[in-house]
């Protein structure tokens, strides 16, 4: 198995506990009937129609699937619809005006509670003013925005006028975000002053400056006071200050543009297996409605729940279940500005008991922290509230998932482990919690409708316990419809290594490596490519190793994961330099500020190693897969295709940094 990532290789498979969820809990799930995994099959692809039912539709759709032009598949064809009006407007006039739809807690200690009625009205004011500023029907507005409640907002406006947004995760650096505007050919930009770190006022609108900087296009650029005096900022050419947009547009409504269901509702930039991120392309419909559908029957949210999903907005599990699901759904979501250990390490908790949250939804690598911090943090605080736990973004193996359940879900709350990615758009593989059984370490069996088959190098099923590749044989509707950098690199991606198209047979390829047992429960490893998934955050092996050679004195790099209990992967970086060049702690220094310019602080290796030559095959192809045993502390295997044998002896023995 060529399996590059170091990440869960070790973690042990399922123990064969299984658990049922509770009476309680079943008795008022939204799916209890479990018949339709069954119904799904049969029904497939009508199926679907259930999800596109949570939405209102101001033209019905012809067809649920067209697979005419496969992989290029579209999803409620010739319906028309949108995404703002669905997550705002419709709970208006059901008479839910004064319901909470976001409650925001800021890193300060701020609240602030905004009602849909309130949503509304931001939303309108502030898609008035982007209309203003010259964004068109597809034009793409690029959002550079931390957790505050602009955020959505400015998401919503966009959707309400039909112009796709990507938003850049306000933590990656100028260049990141320079790289994906340029991509994007996006000439809308909405940034903030700065926001607070630990307290302290972090510049923000520098690095928007600094990408505009780089930039050939014109752009015009909204700027969102966050800080007030705490960071005075100037406004330069094409920059507007949004609250005074806001103020100039008062009262002002604008009518949600029905769009196509297969119109794009946004793109998110992603990691990929070359040092281009991928512009990822989500519909309005299909993406809206496996959402919504999700957030029904996985999340088991109702309209009336207090739920929050503890990511950023900035990633794709932001989007889903922060903004778009629960908001379609017309629930109350609590949006999170900060981090779990400031003030104090119970902030969370804190949080979940004064909103009494029903539904929580966090990434292992939170839970790991959690459990390591040690229950007195959660003790200290009533947490009955709690109905269902969520966890997402890596694997989790069943020490921290009993951990939840037991520590945070009080022993009785369900714990759904969903696996997807920016990709699928929605969960796709996942227990459905009033329904199945939950195996601790197993993420579960497809959803219903979902077909995942595990495969070996030729694409054929493997025997369960076996470890092949994830794979998934049907298209669903919240799926990416293809890269905004072009079909072909969609299709090379994602579909080419185990498609055949002449046979018309199309088999979706995830890049994860899994297995899968007797019961169809699938336990998901790692990734195969070289993607590295720190965190719960994807990054590209290849994008930090192009950051690092950028650095002069650096002859050479190899990045490689090594699992962490910590952050589940670490970013491992060897590095050999140039001859005259001493690997000293300034050139070291040099390579972290080039990561963090070209990609960010999430991309700061955990290690950065020196090495007078890294070990290569006699073609000269750096052996990657032996650093990553190295750095795992891992049995090497066989050697004998180095050409250096005697680099890996030294770099093991940590004599790596030659003084
Ligand atoms: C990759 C996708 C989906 C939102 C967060 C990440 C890993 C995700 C699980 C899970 C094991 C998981 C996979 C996947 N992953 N969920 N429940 N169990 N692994 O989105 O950045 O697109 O990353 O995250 O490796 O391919 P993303």
């Amino acid at each position: 198995m060529d399996d590059r990532n170091g990440r869960g290789r070790d973690r042990p498979a399922p123990t064969g506990a299984r658990h049922s969820p509770p009476a309680s809990f079943v008795e008022q799930a939204n799916v209890t009937d479990d018949s339709i995994h069954e119904a799904f099959d049969e029904e497939w692809p009508t199926c679907w129609e259930r999800a596109a039912s949570l939405l209102e539709w101001d033209e019905p759709y012809d067809a649920v699937l067209d697979a005419e032009d496969a992989p290029f598949y579209r999803w409620f064809t010739g319906g028309r619809l949108n995404a703002a009006y669905n997550c705002i407007d419709r709970h208006l006039e059901a008479g839910r005006k004064t319901h909470a739809a976001i409650r925001w807690e800021g890193k300060q200690g701020e609240r602030e509670t905004y009602t849909y009625q309130d949503l509304s009205v931001a939303v309108d004011e502030t898609a008035a003013a982007l209309r203003e500023l010259g964004v068109g029907e597809d034009d793409v507005v690029t959002v550079y925005l931390p957790m505050i409640p602009e955020l959505p907002i400015v998401m919503l406006a966009c959707a309400r006028i039909g112009a796709p947004h990507s938003v850049v995760f306000a933590g990656l650096s100028a260049d990141a975000l320079a790289t994906r505007m340029e991509a994007a050919d996006s000439e809308f930009l909405v940034t903030c002053d700065g926001y607070y770190r630990r307290g302290d006022a972090f510049n923000q609108k520098s690095k928007a400056d600094n990408a505009r900087l780089a930039l050939e296009q014109d752009v015009r650029t909204v700027v969102v006071d966050r800080l007030g005096d705490d960071l005075p900022h100037v406004l330069g050419d094409d920059e507007w200050d949004y609250h005074d947009l806001r103020d100039q547009y008062a009262g002002a409504t604008v009518d949600p543009v029905p769009r196509d269901a297969e119109d794009m509702l946004f793109l998110m930039y992603t990691s990929g297996t070359t040092g281009e991120p991928k512009g990822v392309v989500h519909s309005t419909g299909g993406y809206l409605a496996h959402v919504a559908w999700t957030t029904h029957a996985v999340l088991d949210v109702k309209p009336a729940d207090s739920y929050w999903c503890a990511a950023d907005i900035g990633w794709i599990t932001g989007h889903s279940y922060i903004v778009y699901g629960p908001l379609a759904l017309g629930t109350t979501t609590v949006m999170y500005e900060g981090t779990p250990d400031y003030p104090d390490r119970d902030r969370l908790w804190e949080i979940v008991d004064r909103n009494a949250v029903d539904v929580f939804y966090t990434a292992p690598t939170a839970i790991r922290a959690f459990m390591k911090w040690g229950t007195e943090y959660p003790e200290k605080h009533d947490l009955s509230s709690l109905r269902l736990l969520g966890t997402v973004g890596e694997p989790i193996s069943p020490r921290p998932w009993n951990w939840y359940r037991k520590h945070i879900g009080g022993g009785e709350c369900p714990v759904v482990d969903t696996w997807w990615q920016t990709e699928t758009g929605a969960v796709t593989l996942s227990t459905l919690p009033g329904i199945d059984d939950m195996k601790p370490g197993a993420a579960g069996p497809p959803l219903p409708g979902i077909e995942a088959r595990v495969v070996d190098a030729d694409g054929d099923p493997i025997e369960p316990g076996e470890t092949g590749y994830l794979t998934l044989s049907r298209p669903w509707p919240g799926m990416a419809r293809t890269l905004y950098d072009g079909d072909d690199r969609f299709r090379e991606e994602y579909w080419d290594r185990f498609s055949d198209p002449d046979a018309d047979e199309w088999h979706y390829f995830s890049g994860d490596t899994a297995t899968v047992d007797e019961d169809g429960y699938v336990t998901v490893l790692g990734r195969v490519d070289d993607v590295i998934n720190v965190s719960g955050r994807r990054l590209s092996t290849m994008e930090i190793e192009s950051a690092i050679t950028d650095v002069d004195g650096v002859a050479e790099t190899a990045v490689v994961g090594r699992s962490s209990d910590r952050n589940g992967t670490d970013v491992y970086a060897y590095v050999s330099t140039e001859r005259e060049v001493d690997p000293d702690d300034a050139l070291r220094r040099r390579i972290v500020d080039s990561i963090e310019a070209a990609i960010g602080p999430i991309a700061r290796p955990e290690e950065i190693v020196f090495t007078p030559e890294l070990p290569k095959t006699r073609s000269g192809k750096i052996m990657r897969r032996l650093l990553e045993a190295v750095a795992n502390g891992e049995e090497l295997g066989d050697t004998s295709a180095l050409r250096n044998p005697e680099i890996v002896g030294e770099i093991q023995a940590g004599r790596g940094d030659h003084d």
